[in-house]
């Protein structure tokens, strides 16, 4: 009978007697995922691995302080970041078609991974890359369903030849449940262990239209508000994840304060589902959705009205590029 701990002591034995004294890298998302691979080989091969956080400017509020502080107070992991904000900006100029901007955040990414993984090897030995591939990830890569193919998603990988690593995957033959539960049984915080699904190219498919600086900020802001509410009534269990959407190229008329506004809507999708293939619509309490409404509207000065998406996935995908 498999316990976690014994999952756990398993892997680290198997991570040790592959990397024996050699050195290794990982590339952390913020995700549950990398975070949980990360911590199984901290365990086995301690300072000889070091993790690379890339900030890309479409993460969400507070999601690079839970990397770099509460992820290294709970491992002791050594890491390094790469603001790279500015970078993604630039390349990201001008550009509104969603599968372009995921090729763009995609290839960005890899550059600048790729770019920090040659320093890294310039000063040592680094042998190995540490990925948190799933089992349900082997599965579809070998296999694959029509669905996955609908929008493109992205992964560390196509690094060029001369930066040929050897694979660690510890979680592959583990399913989402089993790393949550190897995550707190290494001792990662809740806030890691247990966040919602968001997607790789993270705001950046969520601003509908260009991306920039300004609208990022207006959207990490309803978003931060929209998760706070959504915690505080308790409601992240029930909700596989919560989408909020800013409609950047539309503008409505409003009233706020001292006279008219000409603001731009978010758009809240809350969605139930078992695997995200399929989703249906949150019927959220209404009080909840009147505090998100109310406190976006009130403390995000260039928004001036929230809608909230009731539509079933399919015929919606659960985001909305
Ligand atoms: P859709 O929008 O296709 O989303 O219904 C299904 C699930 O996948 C997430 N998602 C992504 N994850 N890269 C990712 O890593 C992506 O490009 C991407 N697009 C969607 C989405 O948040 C949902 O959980």
């Amino acid at each position: 009978q498999w316990t976690t701990a014994s999952i756990v002591d398993d892997q680290v034995a198997r991570i040790r007697a592959q990397v024996g004294d050699g050195h290794a890298i990982c590339g952390l998302s913020g995700g549950v995922d990398s975070a949980v691979a990360a911590a199984l080989v901290q365990r086995a091969i301690g300072e000889r691995l070091t993790c690379v956080f890339v900030d890309h400017g479409l993460l969400r509020a507070g999601e690079r302080a839970q990397v770099e502080r509460d992820f290294v107070a709970a491992t002791g992991v050594k890491l390094v970041t790469v603001d790279a904000r500015q970078r993604f900006l630039e390349a990201l100029a001008g550009v509104v078609d969603p599968e372009q901007k995921r090729k763009i955040i995609g290839r960005e990414f890899i550059r600048v991974f790729e770019r920090a993984a040659r320093d890294l090897k310039a000063k040592g030995d680094v042998e190995f890359l540490v990925q948190g591939t799933l089992y349900p990830d082997v599965v579809e890569s070998g296999g694959g369903t029509g669905a996955s193919n609908i929008k493109s998603h992205h992964n560390v990988g196509g690094l060029p030849d001369d930066l040929r690593f050897t694979l660690v995957e510890p979680l592959r033959s583990l399913f989402k449940d089993e790393v949550r539960r190897v995550g707190l049984e290494l001792g990662l915080p809740e806030t890691i262990v247990h966040r919602q699904p968001f997607p790789g190219p993270g705001l950046g498919i969520r601003v509908i239209g260009e991306v920039t600086a300004d609208r990022l900020e207006t959207l990490r802001a309803a978003d931060a508000i929209a998760r706070e509410e959504l915690t505080a009534a308790g409601l992240d269990s029930e909700i596989w994840q919560c989408p909020v959407v800013l409609l950047a190229d539309v503008r409505s008329v409003g009233v706020q304060g001292d006279g008219r506004t000409y603001g731009h809507p978010v758009v809240l999708r809350p969605v139930s589902s078992e695997d995200a293939m399929t989703a249906d619509w949150t019927r959220l309490p209404y009080d909840v959705l009147e505090r998100i409404s109310t406190r976006i509207t009130n403390e995000v000065a260039e928004v001036n009205r929230v809608v909230l998406d009731v539509t079933s996935k399919p015929p919606g995908t659960i985001e909305w590029e």
